[in-house]
């Protein structure tokens, strides 16, 4: 099984659904497992998200050792180790990111909240945990770079055992960047607070 995890816009279903095509494999996400096999309790209105049955979950994904998993929640994977081949984290650009996740007509703070989630590197940190346990974890750059270029990129580093992990977008982007990001990041959410 090859994880594909990452900040929502980040590439996932596009990179992941590319390392599948190459590999001749099949492509599936943890939130289609859920919702095709019922895998939730309750519905949670206030979060808008289903509370997840994680020990149904857990005996689910066994059956997916081939494939190529999206995910943007790494906890299960954590009990699967005899069965992650590897990690591949996708990471974009911050403010590349705020423009994919604005297109989408999100509201604001949730805008907001995944690209501070990516500027500080919240999942990336996550997988640095599956790599302290020797799973082979690679990261992606979407910013650039064609989905198909990039999966074969993933898969030559994930073969190689190179191990590639994690950008730290705050050293990484210029003072101008951030100072665009935090004011941006400052209106979105105060956007929502007057409302
Ligand atoms: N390699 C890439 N090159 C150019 N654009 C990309 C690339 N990867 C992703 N994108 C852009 O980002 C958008 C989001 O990509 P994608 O749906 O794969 O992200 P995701 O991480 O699966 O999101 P979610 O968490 O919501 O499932 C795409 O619609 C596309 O516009
Ligand atoms: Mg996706």
């Amino acid at each position: 099984m090859i994880v594909v995890v990452g900040t929502p816009g980040a590439g996932k279903s596009l990179l992941g659904s590319s390392i599948a095509r190459l590999l001749g494999r099949r492509f599936v996400t943890v939130s289609w497992i859920v919702l095709e096999k019922g895998l939730w309790i309750q519905y949670d209105a206030q979060r808008r998200s289903f509370v997840i049955d994680y020990e149904r979950l857990l005996e689910a994904l066994k059956r997916y050792t081939r494939h190529v998993v999206e995910t943007h929640w790494l906890e299960p994977f954590e009990e699967l180790l005899d069965v992650v081949e590897g990690v591949v984290v996708t990471r974009c650009h911050p403010v590349v990111l705020l423009r994919r996740l604005e297109r989408r007509g999100w509201p604001p703070q949730k805008v907001a909240e995944n690209v501070e989630a990516e500027l500080v590197g919240v999942i990336a940190e996550e997988a640095k945990r599956l790599a302290g346990k020797g799973v082979p974890v690679v990261e992606i750059d979407t910013t650039r770079g064609s989905p198909a270029q990039n999966a074969a990129d993933a898969v030559k580093m994930l073969r190689r055992g190179e191990a590639r992990c994690c950008t730290e977008w705050l050293s990484v982007l210029r003072e101008e960047e951030l100072g665009f990001l935090l004011e941006k990041l400052t209106s979105l959410s105060s956007g929502v607070r007057t409302k």
